[in-house]
């Protein structure tokens, strides 16, 4: 698909985790053409995230808002619809049955496709335990994904290591965006279930995301490059 590391490749999301619009506006110019596709998640949603969204829009960026929304069905249409005007290519939401059939109607026939967040990464069997869920994590997701994909969402997020299992039940266009992606011998910080860039999308991964590894690094360009460098003509 594509040869060259130095041309920004639209599945790798950024995630602009950052304590402000300033830092973020500063880490989109140091990226400069390597990326292409940015996320924009709850740290800077209460500090313009939405605007600064459409700035990226205007620069011809891809744009991933995160804001996992979870409220009532009403509540959720009217923010999804809401959150169209802001030009934005995806929007999450948690993936319970009425939060995902209220975003659908919400973005109605805008651009906007929703992405439902299947369990939160930080999860595992236990914490579902002392929620009340008597599932597994990897039996939760899997129910998960059969309910977005009856519902109409476009996809959904994911652990890497859960995307071959759901790339077999879903339709090819459906879309499947990993975080938890690090470099071969990478620092993992908080992540705890990992794949490197290349075997994300290899096990099904339609894009991936990547923060901390390329937002902390002392060149985060070069760090974006050495990543698409590994996703190579994959
Ligand atoms: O770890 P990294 O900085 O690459 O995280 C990128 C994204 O992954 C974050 O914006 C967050 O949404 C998500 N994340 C996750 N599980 C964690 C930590 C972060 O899914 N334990």
């Amino acid at each position: 698909m594509r040869a060259d590391p130095k041309i920004a490749d639209p599945r790798l999301y950024v995630a602009l985790d950052l304590p402000d619009i300033e830092a973020a506006r500063a880490m989109v110019e140091t990226l400069g053409d390597a990326v292409v596709s940015y996320k924009i998640g709850l740290q800077l949603l209460p500090l313009g995230g939405t605007e600064f969204g459409r700035e990226l829009k205007r620069m011809g960026k891809n744009v991933f808002l995160d804001f996992k929304l979870h409220d009532i069905g009403a509540t959720v249409e009217k923010a999804t619809r809401s959150i169209t005007e802001a030009g934005a290519d995806l929007l999450t939401v948690h993936a319970t049955p009425d939060v995902m059939a209220a975003a659908v109607d919400g973005r109605g026939d805008s651009g906007l496709k929703i992405m439902a967040v299947t369990v939160l990464t930080s999860l595992d069997d236990t914490s579902l335990y002392d929620m009340g869920y008597f599932n597994t994590v990897e039996e939760l997701v899997m129910h998960r994904v059969r309910q977005a994909v009856d519902i109409g969402v476009d996809g959904v997020i994911s652990s890497p290591l859960e995307a071959k299992n759901i790339r077999k039940i879903v339709p090819n266009n459906f879309l499947i965006i990993t975080p938890g992606v690090r470099m071969p011998g990478g620092d993992k910080g908080d992540q705890k279930r990992v794949a490197t860039p290349k075997d994300a999308l290899r096990d099904g991964a339609s894009h991936i995301v990547v923060g901390r590894p390329i937002t902390q690094a002392d060149d985060p360009k070069a760090a974006a490059i050495e990543i698409l460098a590994n996703i190579g003509n994959y």
